[in-house]
């Protein structure tokens, strides 16, 4: 048997941004043993991740992190010595309709883990030497921020970040590590309290943890009913685009495995019970980016220029729809030298071109075929 220098759980490994951490940890080191815990929720699809299935060092079991007793036993048999956290309900409107799956497994489910984590560790007789629970949350639970005009200037302008370093934003504020918690949907609402808890477990009982708060994902299998993945697959079966409000929204995008990436520099360099804010200081309004996606789709696809900007359709507004998302990332540039390695542009090229060329991934999923398919391996509990 092979022997492996760390053995790390890595929830909700068969979602969008779980699987690419969990490409980039199995690949990356195959001295470690990688463990996929995933519940296989309509998010979780196991096809995010068929290149690994022959590698040794990757395992998958289905199993649902509120478990309490499974995910112990699953810990101590294992010899776990990290978890990074990812499995969760991740979808704001999803959330607006049903708060109590998104308390359940977002809020108990990480309490599960952390005290599963917390038995097991400290019935080891080098306790939590070398261990880490990592925890990955969003920036959506520290609220939301203005628009403002500085001068009487449009946004976006020029601002100067905490590093000094200058950057276009939509308003002057951050979202910094110290920033307080104020969140307003049922999703940022569960994600700010199993946030709570992680930090609760460092401060009561010495569990070593570190918690990451990052920015808005985009890139390959993202499940489309988040926007960018749907608007694209909309574009191509000329669908209406449902712009929420007056599309004035900002975001600020950051592709998928360069979070990947600051995940594995924390991971192996991040100070226990420290907070870092990812971010690639990419402020985007809805209706700019959704301009921008058009722009791409149509001219892969070899449309006329412009053509499907008539699928552009303005709905009611998302209930308590935060204004602006901005992250101020210095400390985790400053500190562990990460930057990201994609410009926009180019990551929304490589983004658009994936899902024009994985139409058979995206029929999947948005059929449901990949959930009977998966249930019928692993059973459906
Ligand atoms: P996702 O919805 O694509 O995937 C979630 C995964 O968790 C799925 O594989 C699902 O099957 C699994 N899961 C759900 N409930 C589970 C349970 N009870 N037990 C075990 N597994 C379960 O989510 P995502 O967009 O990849 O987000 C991953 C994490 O990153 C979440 O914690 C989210 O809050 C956080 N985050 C996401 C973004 C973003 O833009 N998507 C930004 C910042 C932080
Ligand atoms: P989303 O991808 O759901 O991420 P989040 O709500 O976590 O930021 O939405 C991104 C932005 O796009 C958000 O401001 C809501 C808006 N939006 C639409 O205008 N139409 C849509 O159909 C969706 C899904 C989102």
């Amino acid at each position: 048997m092979a022997e492996y220098t760390k053995t790390i759980i890595i929830t909700g490994g068969a979602g969008f941004i779980g699987s690419h951490v969990v490409r980039l940890f199995v690949n990356k080191y195959p001295q470690y043993k990688i463990i996929n815990l995933d519940k296989l929720t309509y998010a979780g699809n196991l096809a995010n991740l068929k290149d690994l299935q022959e590698k040794p060092n990757y395992m998958f079991v289905k199993m649902d992190i509120c478990d309490f007793e499974s995910v112990l036993e699953l810990m101590q048999s294992e010899h776990v010595t990290g978890v990074i956290h990812l499995a969760a309900e991740s979808h704001v409107d999803r959330s607006i309709k049903d708060p109590f799956t998104f308390a359940k497994t977002n809020v108990m489910g990480t309490l599960s883990l952390l005290q599963a984590a917390k038995i097991y560790w400290e019935s080891l007789p080098e306790r939590f030497q070398q261990k880490l629970f990592y925890h990955i949350s969003t920036d959506e639970v520290y609220g939301a921020l203005e628009l403002t005009h500085p001068d009487g200037i449009e946004p976006p302008f020029t601002t100067v970040a905490s590093s000094g370093e200058h950057h276009l934003a939509y308003g002057e504020d951050f979202f910094y590590e110290t920033t307080k918690y104020n969140p307003h949907s049922p999703y940022s609402a569960s994600k700010a309290s199993s946030d709570h808890f992680v930090r609760a477990y460092h401060d009561t009982y010495g569990l070593p943890v570190i918690v990451t708060n990052c920015s808005n994902n985009y890139g390959p299998y993202q499940f489309p009913e988040k926007l960018i993945p749907l608007f694209i697959n909309n574009i191509r079966h000329k669908k209406p685009l449902p712009v929420y409000g007056k599309g004035e929204n900002v975001r600020d995008w950051l592709y998928v495995e360069d979070h990947a990436r600051a995940i594995d520099l924390i991971f192996h360099q991040g100070k226990v019970a420290e907070t870092y804010n990812i971010g690639g200081f990419n402020e985007w309004k809805n209706i700019d980016l959704i301009k921008v996606i058009i722009k791409t789709v149509d001219r892969l696809l070899g449309n006329p220029e412009g053509e499907s900007l008539g699928l552009i359709t303005y709905v009611t507004d998302r209930a308590g729809h935060d204004l602006r998302y901005a992250i101020d990332s210095t400390k985790l540039q400053k500190e562990l030298g990460w930057e990201p390695s994609l410009q926009f542009e180019e990551g929304i090229e490589k983004t658009v071109k994936w899902y024009l060329a994985n139409q058979e991934w995206m029929d999947n999923v948005t059929s449901g075929e990949y959930q009977s398919y998966y249930n019928n391996m692993y059973g459906n509990r």
